[in-house]
């Protein structure tokens, strides 16, 4: 598997682009990131397993297909919650089990604050949501949690990469796929992802 898989749509770096501008207000900012979660989640779901269902049309019966697996929604608090929307748009039936994450300003290690996952597994197949690939702490730390879990089948989705993030997540964990919008060039001396586009939770929920 070809790791990490960056989209080469022309709609998600338009999109991006404008994602970035520091000029872009929160309701811009979060329409967009719903839309690029959505963009890359058609391209994460491609090997989702079908099962055959039959069809009856106005006209006649057919055979189509219906998804087979339980599909778990594992947005990291906070900022992985805007990108829920659209993803569920694509999933409707999907679960959606929330992590609480964040960042210690100064070690950059996660901290956990809300985990209600439930005793056994209830899904089999996992897309985690994180705009952010910064370190890549809270993905590591993540996929710790949904394997302790039971999940076998665990992707990551994320809009901006930075080369540590993605080297950390591929070294823990190098049979989860990692999608992203693009891959930047480092990060700052804070964690912060250059170029970049700021604190992805502070721009979303207004809070910077
Ligand atoms: C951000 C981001 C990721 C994490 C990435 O969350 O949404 O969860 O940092 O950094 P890492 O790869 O170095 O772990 P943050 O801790 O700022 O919390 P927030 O989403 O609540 O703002
Ligand atoms: N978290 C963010 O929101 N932005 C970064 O650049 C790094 C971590």
């Amino acid at each position: 598997m070809a790791n990490p898989i960056v989209s080469t749509h022309p709609l998600v770096a338009h999109k991006l682009t404008i994602l970035r501008d520091k000029n872009t207000e929160p309701k811009k900012f979060r329409e967009l990131i719903r839309e690029i979660a959505t963009l890359l989640t058609y391209e994460a779901t491609q090997d989702l397993q079908t099962q055959v269902k039959q069809v009856t049309t106005p006209l006649t019966t057919t055979q189509g297909q219906v998804i087979k697996e339980n599909i778990g929604l594992v947005p990291i608090l906070r900022a992985g919650l805007g990108m829920v929307q659209g993803v569920w748009g694509l999933v409707p039936s999907a679960e959606v089990w929330h992590i609480g994450l964040y960042r210690d300003e100064k070690t950059l290690k996660p901290v956990e604050y809300y985990n209600k996952l439930p005793v056994e597994p209830t899904v089999s197949v996992c897309l985690i949501l994180d705009p952010m690939l910064a370190t890549g702490g809270s993905a590591v730390a993540t996929v710790d949690i949904l394997k302790r879990w039971g999940v076998k089948n665990i992707k990551f989705i994320g809009i901006l990469g930075a080369p540590e993030g993605i080297a950390r997540l591929m070294e823990h964990h190098p049979e989860v796929p990692i999608h992203l919008a693009a891959v930047d060039e480092k990060l700052n001396e804070f964690g912060y992802i250059l170029p970049g586009l700021g604190d992805a939770g502070d721009r979303q929920f207004g809070t910077g």
